[in-house]
């Protein structure tokens, strides 16, 4: 079974030996609908490099990729990249097995792979701008704190001009086709969108000097191997991905707005179908999504795009949906930028749920666009025309926003 798992040429000396998870359908909260792979990367040098590793349960795949083109015994070299789970759970058995000269990581890898496994084993530190030497070739490193980790880093092999950009550039596409040219590229703009939407969105603004950082290492470019998804190995491909970057983090206002929303018995969904109406009225493009049928990190990669958040919620027993719960308190993380917004949902008798989200709109720096409204049991035809007067407010809103 072991000789099914081959590695894949990438460049002269580079090799993917990483491994393709089908299953996983969550990740750490995100929905990974179509799986995921986890990179690593053997690069055939005097010293032979294992750039990251992989998830721990799938360590002898990895290995056996390794196999069939050098004994795993022969590395002499790791770099660890990531520090996260995904990319080093199974370092210290291969650290074991391997016996290496060398491990590196960043400064802030070293200490957060020892928290991880409190190993004895030591790492090497590695600022931005070093480089060490794999005997005929060099590589180069350059943290990326906070990108998405404290602990991250990229390399970069200049020999082969590939960029090893880690979680950057990558998305969560399990795929035998490794390569982004012989993939959809509407699959790859939509599983790239969505992982920098739920993974690198809270840290949007390191984004253009990483970028920026990356041109000034005076490169060409020939390759990028994140540790997730596929290999960019085309101008066009590396050019694409830079731009989505640059464009994704500006999050630059448009006239979408994302209606989300969840009801116990249909009133706050008819108060949401006036207001998605108001929206269209007035010019806007309007996604809604009922939170019941849809995944919190679908919300996230639709808010990508959009100029605004608009919430809806019944009160029950005091308190938001717990749909609605779910999902504020997600996107908050997230820290989204440039939203108008409002809330509105329908209640009972005590009617909490409208001022709560109101609260994490607040919080969130959504602007207002017009004033929530509330709605006792099931909205009469005034309450949705409120509504609906709403939307518009808020599409006008957009409107003036992109202008
Ligand atoms: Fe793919 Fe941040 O780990």
């Amino acid at each position: 079974m072991k000789e099914v798992f081959k590695a894949v040429n990438v460049s002269d000396c580079v090799y993917w030996v990483g491994s393709i998870d089908w299953d996983i359908r969550d990740f750490h909260g995100y929905s990974t609908s179509r799986g995921t792979t986890y990179n690593a990367y053997i690069i055939l040098a005097d010293n032979i490099t294992l750039v990251d590793t992989v998830k721990a349960p799938f360590k002898e795949e990895m290995l056996s990729r390794i196999a069939s083109i050098v004994d795993p015994k022969e590395i002499s070299i790791i770099i660890s990249n990531h520090s996260e789970m995904d990319h080093s759970g199974c370092l210290p058995e291969i650290i074991e097995l391997v016996e290496p000269e060398q491990v590196y990581a960043s400064v802030m890898g070293v200490k957060t792979l020892s928290n991880h496994f409190h190993f004895d084993r030591e790492i090497t530190a590695v600022k931005s701008g070093e480089s060490i030497s794999l005997g005929n070739m060099e590589i180069s490193f350059m943290e990326t704190r906070m990108l998405h980790w404290p602990d991250s880093m990229i390399s970069y092999l200049s020999e082969e001009k590939i960029l090893f950009s880690q979680d950057a550039f990558g998305m969560h596409l399990a795929s035998s086709e490794l390569f982004a040219d012989e993939i959809d590229d509407v699959l790859l703009h939509d599983e790239a969108a969505k992982y920098f939407a739920n993974i690198l969105l809270p840290y949007a603004n390191l984004i253009p000097k990483t970028i920026e950082k990356i041109g000034k290492l005076n490169v060409d470019l020939e390759i990028v191997a994140p540790d997730h998804g596929p290999i960019r190995r085309t101008q066009a491909d590396i050019k694409e991905i830079l731009e989505h970057y640059a464009l994704w983090a500006e999050q630059k206002p448009t006239n979408k707005a994302v209606v989300i929303y969840d009801t116990m018995w249909q009133s706050t969904h008819l108060m949401a179908r006036a207001i998605c109406e108001g929206v269209g009225d007035s010019g806007g493009y309007v996604k809604p999504m009922q939170l019941s049928t849809v995944h919190r990190s679908d919300v996230a990669t639709e808010l990508l795009d959009a100029g605004a958040l608009i919430v809806g919620s019944p009160t029950i027993n005091n308190n938001m949906f717990p749909t609605v719960v779910d999902v504020m308190s997600y996107l908050k993380g997230l820290k989204p930028k440039n939203l108008v917004g409002a809330a509105f949902g329908s209640y009972g008798w005590s009617g909490e749920a409208v001022r709560q989200m109101e609260g994490i709109l607040d919080e969130m720096n959504v602007e207002r666009a017009g004033e929530s409204i509330t709605c006792k049991y099931v909205p009469d035809g005034e309450t949705l025309e409120r509504c609906f007067n709403l939307g518009k407010q808020v599409g006008q809103k957009l409107k003036n926003n992109i202008k």
